[in-house]
């Protein structure tokens, strides 16, 4: 249930009560949201109480008559356009003329309403407006939102791609300028690093196509009948490199197979982000556990490591975008934040759960059901 409060701005004592009895107790829903509105009402005579309610309170809904003792009702409405004032305007007045409802219209007002009116009128006039004011709202967050997120995306990637570029460029130049003579082994270390961080701009690249895919609902699933410890025993291949550089200890524990319905490549995701984080948080000989299991009617992953952990206050942040922790242990460790991100939205369309349990530098332990 949601509040919003209506100011009243009427000189006739009459129309004050009369609205507040036909708006007493109302309660609005709508069939696209949850929650219902219900309504705080205050009034009063003059536009400048008015003006002065305004600027004091969060009003969302004003009821304006346009005839008052002082200064007009258009006058209030034209100090709200140019305050711009987060709220909605409907004008009642007797005195309706289509002049003062063009004038009205173009100062902002949402609605008209002649007097007299009835409580059915009332009472219509207020979900309209109400509607409106929500509408407005959620529009005006969805695009700052948007834009937060449009703008986060295109700083990671520039930042994150500046380095690498900057790198092949440097090799390429060595290359071309044959600092280092003419025999291209000479060079092999350095096409190798090249080769190396090529790839890691292409797994950024296709991390935030992914992302951007599940966000809009692009992306196409391709859902049958595979062994999942096949994906497994993929995964741990291609953490092999830095397994061995950290020296860290695998243990697994797997059926011999386990066929179930899923989407090859979201498994493939959930594995490899899982496994990636074991071995590049872990610490130098440290030990990974890695088992599928079957529970109920449940596929149980575990992905557990010895390595620095988190605070709690990282691991409330964990799945969302961007997130790294930054502190002196993960200094030298790259990467996007956008890894668990990924992977939280692919379990939620496969209507799963994961749970994390973490001390700092002794380990972490991620478990994920999903649902068979
Ligand atoms: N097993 C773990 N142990 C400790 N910290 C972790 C672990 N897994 C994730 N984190 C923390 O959560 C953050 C987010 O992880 P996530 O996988 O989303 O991003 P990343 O690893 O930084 O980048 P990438 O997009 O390359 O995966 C990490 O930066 C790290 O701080
Ligand atoms: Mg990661």
């Amino acid at each position: 249930m949601k509040n919003l409060k209506i100011l009243i701005v009427d000189d006739e004592l009459g129309i004050r009560t009369g609205i507040r009895r036909g708006l007493k107790n109302l309660r609005v829903s709508f069939p696209f949201l949850e929650n219902d509105f219900e309504y705080d009402l205050i009034d009063t005579e003059t536009g400048e109480e008015a003006i002065e309610i305004i600027e004091k309170e969060k009003v969302d809904i004003v009821l304006l008559d346009n005839k008052l003792p002082g200064i007009e009702g258009i006058e209030v409405l034209e100090h709200i356009k140019k305050k711009k004032y987060d709220l909605a305007v409907m004008m009642i007045t007797s005195y309706a003329s289509i002049d003062l409802a063009v004038k009205a219209t173009n100062n902002g007002a949402f609605n008209f309403m002649p007097k007299p009116f009835t409580r059915q009128e009332l009472i219509a006039a207020v979900e309209n407006i109400t509607k409106h004011l929500y509408l407005k709202r959620m529009t005006e967050k969805m695009k700052k939102s948007d834009r937060k997120i449009r703008f986060q995306f295109l700083s990671v990637l520039s930042h994150e791609l500046k380095s690498p570029i900057n790198a092949v460029e440097g090799y390429l130049q060595i290359m071309n300028e044959k600092q280092v003579g003419n025999n291209i082994a000479s060079y092999e270390k350095m096409i190798n690093r090249s080769l190396e961080r090529i790839k890691s701009m292409r797994n950024l690249i296709m991390d935030m196509l992914d992302l951007t895919k599940i966000e809009s609902g692009e992306k196409n699933r391709n859902i049958r009948q595979i062994d999942i410890i096949q994906i497994a025993r993929i995964a741990i291949d291609s953490i092999e490199p830095l397994v061995k550089q950290k020296n860290i200890k695998v243990n697994t524990k797997f059926p011999d197979e386990f066929i179930t319905k899923v989407d090859a490549s979201e498994i493939e995701i959930i594995f490899n982000n899982l496994l990636s984080n074991a071995v590049k948080y872990n610490k130098d000989d440290g030990e990974l556990f890695f088992s599928i299991e079957k529970i109920n009617n449940k596929i149980q992953i575990i992905v557990e490591d010895t390595g620095i952990g988190m605070s709690e206050k990282e691991k409330s942040n964990l799945f969302k975008e961007f997130m790294r922790a930054k502190n002196k242990k993960t200094r030298n460790i790259t990467g996007t934040g956008l890894g668990l991100s990924i992977l939280k939205k692919i379990i939620d369309i496969n209507k799963g759960n994961i749970k994390v349990e973490s001390e700092l530098d002794k380990g972490s332990k991620f478990i994920v059901n999903l649902n068979l």
